[in-house]
């Protein structure tokens, strides 16, 4: 069974101080991590006061980019040799904005899930389509791509381990959720893509998300469809309050 997944993406927002307070605003009543688990991915900056807050907790620590690199001549990067280093679990890559705003390309969304992987952080790989490939018809071959170029080279059992994060552009931080059919729909076909790479047990077990103004009013639906399992968060995921009724969604 496939252990549900919500993780926030705070992308750049809070400073070290407001990271410390969300902690303290959750600390003693996120749900139970048997059932559910919770995630925080924060800016490069933050991850070591969320880290030193969340100890003793269940709260997972995400970074939300990492290089392909572990050290070297590469000024401005962020090592996944040290992410592992400092405890942080998981590494969101592959962001629509950063492949809009920071050029990323598909071939340095792969390099960096193998970098991390080498160093032991599991990565949350990030798909998904803009409004135009959508009305064009064009879902399918664009997110079972995106699929195929960022699994390059990685063996089953790491891409079994790996999180694949469903997110249409056009329901980002637009207040615009896909329906639950629309993001099963798709979810659906990420499943069918890993089967097809690998085999039938490694798509069982790679977990997905969905991501695109997920909040608490349409999380239980969400959450409810057969191939979602978990959501990468943003806006919702900014306050206490609404993080814990997210990964309360089972209550
Ligand atoms: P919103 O939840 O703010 O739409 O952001 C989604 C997202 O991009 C998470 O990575």
């Amino acid at each position: 069974m496939r252990k549900p997944i919500i993780a926030g993406n705070w992308k750049l927002n809070k400073n070290p101080k407001e990271t410390a307070e969300f902690v303290a605003g959750i600390k003693g009543k996120l749900a139970d991590a048997t059932k559910v688990e919770a995630v925080i991915g924060a800016p490069a900056v933050d991850l070591q006061t969320l880290i030193d807050a969340a100890k003793g907790t269940d709260l997972k620590v995400a970074s939300e980019n990492n290089y392909f690199e572990d050290a070297g001549a590469f000024t401005g990067e962020t090592s996944p040799k040290v992410l592992a280093e400092m405890g942080v679990n998981y590494g969101i890559i592959g962001h629509s904005e950063r492949r809009e705003y920071f050029h990323e390309t598909d071939e340095d969304i792969n390099k960096k899930a193998h970098a991390l992987f080498k160093n032991g952080v599991t990565p949350i790989i990030c798909c998904g389509e803009t409004l135009e490939t959508r009305k064009a018809g064009k879902v399918d071959e664009w997110v079972s791509g995106q699929i195929k170029a960022a699994l390059k080279g990685l063996s089953a059992e790491q891409v079994a381990s790996a999180v694949i994060a469903y997110e249409p552009i056009w329901a980002i931080g637009t207040g615009e959720t896909a329906t639950p059919e629309q993001a099963q729909e798709v979810c659906h076909l990420i499943r069918e893509t890993v089967a097809g790479l690998y085999d039938q047990t490694t798509a069982e077990n790679v977990r997905i998300q969905y991501g695109g103004s997920m909040k608490p009013a349409n999380v239980k639906e969400l959450m409810a469809q057969p191939d979602i399992d978990g959501g990468l968060v943003g806006g919702a995921s900014l306050q206490p309050e609404s993080f814990l009724e997210l990964v309360h969604y089972q209550d």
